[in-house]
């Protein structure tokens, strides 16, 4: 009864001390506003979730791996409605500003193929972000300029970019203490210290060309220098600049080099040149001109007839001998550096860089190993601790012994023997 109720508030107002509330009455509390099922429901929830969870661990798929939203909160509906919304703009050039600087200042925009306009900003650009030159979009209704554009270059070559600097360090390279000496002077000396270079006035090395048998650290080297550097990295594999249409390579690294330049300090490094820096001759049938023009293009960039700017060039190849020498003569790739096979110390240092992560037994003799693998590159190395690990797997142990990277030996050294790459070269003694 209602009216009773309020008798017992009001009697208990009065009381001094109202008697606590017991656990009984807490829980009671709780439920309120609670569905008699709120709980199970709950927990039900939670362990969907905890489910899908596991599964995408299954899986191996992170969240972060897929990059979308979950399908349930995509609107697709607004999404579209809001691109119809927002007019596209035209690309034009701003090729000049008359009375820079006033309020009344106008810009004169050139659209290509159409003509020339005399027009104001709109309104979402300040006056101080166009500059003589630029690229802009325009509205196609009064040609305003509405957006600041950067300067044109080929998407694919953005891409090469290297931003995420790789976690190679100069310490995860075994022996190759010479070549990584030479590549230092040319790449960091002349970035760190350009005033010495001035001084004695000399221009510094412009690029260095990395040649050996394949597996013997180069790109690996390379990716090092990209760590270490805070210059800008762009990395060109060859076979990316052979394109379809004619022309087309020979554009992609010009404005490569554009792009270099417009950096503050670059490095290009183009991995596995022997795809494009091929020796020029006639084949008679005209084929394959394509590549020589690309070619050719890297050559007058290296020559810079336009100013270089801060830019070094590092090329990689294991097969310097089909090398076009126009591009190896002296003023553009002046330094020459080889990659042999590891040595004996090396080949101890490689087996201890690998297996740095790996859960080894203490004491294992890897000089021992090293001795047992010889004219083998730091390639077959990392693949003699892999078959290692993988032996150790087969047994369900957890830790990999001295027997496991003997067998490994047998199996990659001398079980792949015919598979090798190194006879063909230089072997070392
Ligand atoms: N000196 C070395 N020290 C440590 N690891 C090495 C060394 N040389 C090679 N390796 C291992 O071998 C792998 C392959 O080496 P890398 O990619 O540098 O070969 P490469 O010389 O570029 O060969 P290719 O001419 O075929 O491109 C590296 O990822 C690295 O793990
Ligand atoms: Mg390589």
């Amino acid at each position: 009864m209602p009216g009773a109720d309020i008798d017992d508030i009001d009697e208990l107002l009065k009381e001094k001390n109202p008697p606590p509330l017991d656990e009984d009455d807490i829980a009671l509390l709780k439920t309120y506003g609670l569905g008699p099922y709120a709980t199970q429901i709950k927990k039900t929830e939670k362990d969907i979730k905890d489910m899908a969870k596991k599964v995408n661990d299954l899986c191996g798929i992170k969240e972060s791996d897929t990059g979308l939203a979950a399908p349930s909160q995509w609107d697709l509906v607004s999404d579209k409605q809001m691109m119809q919304e927002e007019q596209p703009l035209q690309v034009a050039r701003c090729t000049k500003i008359i009375n820079p600087g006033a309020d009344d200042s106008k810009y004169v925009i050139n659209v290509k193929q159409i003509a020339k306009f005399v027009v104001g900003l709109g309104e979402k650009v300040s006056p101080t972000d166009i500059e003589e030159g630029m690229r802009v979009g325009v509205d196609r209704n009064k040609y305003q300029i509405q957006i600041p554009l950067p300067p044109k270059i080929d998407p694919s070559v953005t891409m090469m970019t290297v931003e995420e600097k790789p976690d190679v360090t100069y310490n995860d390279i075994g022996g190759c203490k010479e070549q990584i000496e030479k590549m230092r002077e040319v790449v960091e000396l002349p970035m760190l210290h350009p005033e010495k270079f001035v001084k004695l006035g000399i221009d510094p090395p412009k690029g260095v060309l990395c040649y050996g048998p394949p597996g013997t650290g180069k790109t690996l080297l390379a990716r090092a220098v990209a760590n270490r550097t805070d210059a800008c990295f762009i990395r060109v594999i060859g076979s990316e600049l052979v394109q379809k249409y004619v022309g087309e390579g020979a554009r992609m690294v010009r404005e490569l080099f554009q792009m270099a330049r417009s950096k503050k300090a670059c490095i290009v490094f183009f991995d596995e040149v022997d795809a494009i820096g091929g020796a020029r001759f006639d084949d008679g049938l005209g084929g394959d001109n394509e590549v020589q023009r690309t070619m050719l293009e890297i050559v007058n960039q290296l020559d810079g007839f336009d100013a270089r700017g801060n830019i070094k060039v590092l090329m990689a190849t294991n097969r310097p001998d089909t090398l076009d020498p126009a591009l190896l003569r002296p003023g553009r790739l002046d330094r020459k550096v080889e990659f042999g096979l590891p040595d004996l110390e090396s080949r101890t240092q490689i087996f201890k860089i690998h297996t740095r992560t790996m859960n080894c037994e203490r004491d294992i003799r890897f000089e021992l190993l090293a001795r047992l693998c010889p004219n083998s590159t730091g390639a077959d190395i990392r693949s003699v601790c892999t078959e290692a690990g993988m032996f150790a797997i087969r047994a369900r142990r957890k830790t990999v012994t001295e027997k496991d990277f003997l067998e490994a030996v047998n199996k990659v050294i001398k079980g792949y023997q015919k598979f090798s790459a190194t006879p063909k070269y230089m072997v070392y003694n």
